[in-house]
């Protein structure tokens, strides 16, 4: 097996930051997610989509779109993303809807923790994401996280205890069950599986 199928890498995790906000909390629960798993040995790195806007997806249109084709390329990188974003109508936001919209294949075998900035739990809002992961062949943690501006201090350190503690759960659940994963979806790519052996990953192989 090649080191890329071994595992020997640092897992990948790309965070995605999915509010408008400059004083955002959901991005602030991102940093924090992102933080826990580089202290646990992970490569991250962070898509603002307020510093790295993605036009609106159009099927036709958005081919050839350099900040799409960038914004894929960070996806192919990552064996894992932290999806961050506001509560809007108990939905997530439309920026970050639309980073999804722009990608697929990107996403297909990976591992995704969701964490939402609302003033309820955002609960319908991990749905959407759980749904539009699912389309995409992605994996979601079985749990998420969301919480108020409230619990975010002003330096966008996460105040509240409870909440950094399940941050921190997360991004130990997001580098183990990422690296299984990740390890699991290079085999199968590469063809380092048995063909009785393989998953679904294997039909992604490029000959
Ligand atoms: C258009 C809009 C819709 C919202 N809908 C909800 C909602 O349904 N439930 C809720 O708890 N908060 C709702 N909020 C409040 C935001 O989720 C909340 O302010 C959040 O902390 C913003 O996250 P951010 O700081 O990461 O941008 C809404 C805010 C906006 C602007």
């Amino acid at each position: 097996l090649s080191d890329s199928v071994s595992g020997t890498r640092a897992l990948r995790i790309l965070g995605v930051i999915g509010s408008p906000r400059s004083d955002s909390t959901s991005a602030a629960l991102v940093d924090r997610v992102l933080a826990s798993a580089a202290a646990l040995g992970a490569d991250t790195v962070t898509c603002d989509l307020r510093v790295r806007p993605l036009p609106f997806f159009d099927p036709v249109a958005s081919v050839g779109d350099p900040a799409a084709a960038a914004a894929r390329e960070l996806a192919r990188w990552a064996d894992a993303f932290v999806l961050g974003t506001p509560d809007y109508h108990g939905a997530p936001s439309g920026a970050l809807k639309n980073f999804l919209d722009h990608l697929w294949r990107e996403l297909a075998g990976k591992l995704f923790a969701i964490v939402v900035a609302s003033n309820e739990k955002g609960l319908s809002v991990q749905d959407h994401l759980r749904t539009s992961i699912r389309q995409c062949y992605g994996w979601a943690l079985p749990y998420g996280a969301g919480a108020p501006a409230a619990a975010v201090a002003d330096d966008g350190s996460v105040a509240d205890p409870r909440l950094a503690e399940r941050l921190d759960m997360m991004a130990c659940d997001l580098v183990a069950y990422g690296t299984l994963l990740r390890d699991r979806r290079l085999a199968d790519l590469a063809a380092a599986s048995s063909p009785r052996e393989s998953g679904f990953m294997a039909r992604r192989r490029t000959p």
